[in-house]
């Protein structure tokens, strides 16, 4: 009776064992299944994840979806490469080192040549040099090309500079802001650029006294230094920074637009040429530009009187620009104080 009992006990276990560890091993079975994919999903992914697939993309071979606009076929664009190491290996640094070389130079100047002065004292005769209309349009001008040199530099070199010191919020803020200004002051200043070429480029126009200017260095260092060579109304260093102006600045815009509005059909290689193009015509506009600053600012006793205040002293005028100040020196509005003009 009682060997009978535990026969059955044992029996029970062993079922309930049997029944457990199946019902287990089933439930383990599923979730393994689960987690295979089917055969044809497993090859679909190999299909899309192998390397062959990887490699026929980056071979150029096209695939297919439902976009229209030029390259859509194309997944990834390997001579993109090229572009992003001329960009970041190439363009950037020489760049900075550019901009740097620039600044390194007119410091330098600055204390080795020293500022231009002028060699006799000011006569206190005004010469009007530049109308309100000039004024506005050169200050505008000037605005425009600084905030759109500093937002470019940002975008640029920012991540080196900028990045590592504020937290990741601001930059995100800062970089958008600098990318839309970037954008939509850009054609404002073509606009500028075309109304500066049309109302100066008479007086920019480069004759045999600029070459004369040239020669001598502009009397600005060496033996010449103080000699003043003629000029017109504008000398030879001020005209070739107004052509600079003009076509490396016509070439930044041209190029910017290509990159503000990529609705004509540019494909990725006009882009990728376009942003070279435009990277190297504005750096070489900054670089110039810090000798005009320079110049304007520390180089030239008494140059800023006439953009600021429209009129320049009598002895700068005949010390800088004596031929101009030839022709306009009888011209009433020269002469406002003398008795027979009031
Ligand atoms: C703080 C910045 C600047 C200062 C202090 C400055 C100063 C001057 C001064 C004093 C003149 C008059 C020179 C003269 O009377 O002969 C001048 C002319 C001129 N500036 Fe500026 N400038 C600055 C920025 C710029 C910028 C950024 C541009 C262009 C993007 C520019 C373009 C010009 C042009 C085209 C002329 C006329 C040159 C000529 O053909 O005679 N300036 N500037």
């Amino acid at each position: 009776m009682h060997s009978r009992l535990l026969r059955r006990l044992a029996a029970s276990i062993l079922s309930l064992v049997f029944v457990l560890t199946s019902a287990l091993f089933s439930v383990q079975s599923v979730a393994a299944d689960s987690s295979k994919p089917s055969n044809s999903a497993q090859q679909e992914m190999t299909q899309l994840a192998g390397a062959d697939y990887w490699r026929q993309v980056r071979d150029g071979e096209e695939g297919y979806t439902t976009s229209t606009s030029p390259e859509h076929g194309m997944l990834i664009n390997v001579p993109g490469q090229t572009w992003f190491k001329l960009k970041e290996k190439w363009m950037s640094p020489l760049g900075a080192l550019a901009i740097f070389g620039s600044l390194a130079m007119v410091t330098l100047v600055y204390f080795i040549v020293g500022p231009l002065k002028l060699s006799k004292p000011k006569t206190g005769r005004k010469i009007q040099r530049w109308s309100r209309i000039d004024r506005a349009l050169h200050w505008s001008m000037a605005f425009t090309f600084l905030t759109l040199a500093f937002s470019g530099l940002s975008l640029v070199y920012g991540k080196h500079f900028l990045k590592p010191i504020v937290s990741t919020d601001i930059w995100g803020l800062i970089i958008m802001a600098a990318k839309q200004y970037h954008n939509y002051v850009g054609p404002v200043f073509f606009i500028l650029l075309m109304t500066v070429l049309i109302k100066w480029w008479r007086k920019s126009v480069i004759n045999k006294v600029d070459i004369q200017w040239f020669l001598k260095l502009g009397g600005m260092v060496g033996k010449h230094k103080g000699t003043h060579p003629s000029a017109g109304f504008s000398n030879g260093g001020e005209k070739m920074i107004f052509w600079l102006l003009i076509w490396f600045g016509a070439v930044a815009a041209f190029s910017g637009f290509v990159l503000d509005f990529p609705i004509f059909g540019q494909l990725r290689r006009d882009m990728e040429l376009s942003n070279l193009i435009h990277m190297f015509s504005a750096l070489i506009l900054i670089c110039g530009f810090i000798f005009h600053i320079y110049i304007g600012l520390f180089g030239m006793e008494a140059a800023l009187d006439g953009m600021i205040t429209g009129e320049v002293d009598e002895t700068w005028a005949k010390e800088h620009h004596d031929l101009w100040y030839e022709q306009v020196k009888d011209l009433p509005e020269n002469n406002k104080d003398k008795p027979d003009n009031r």
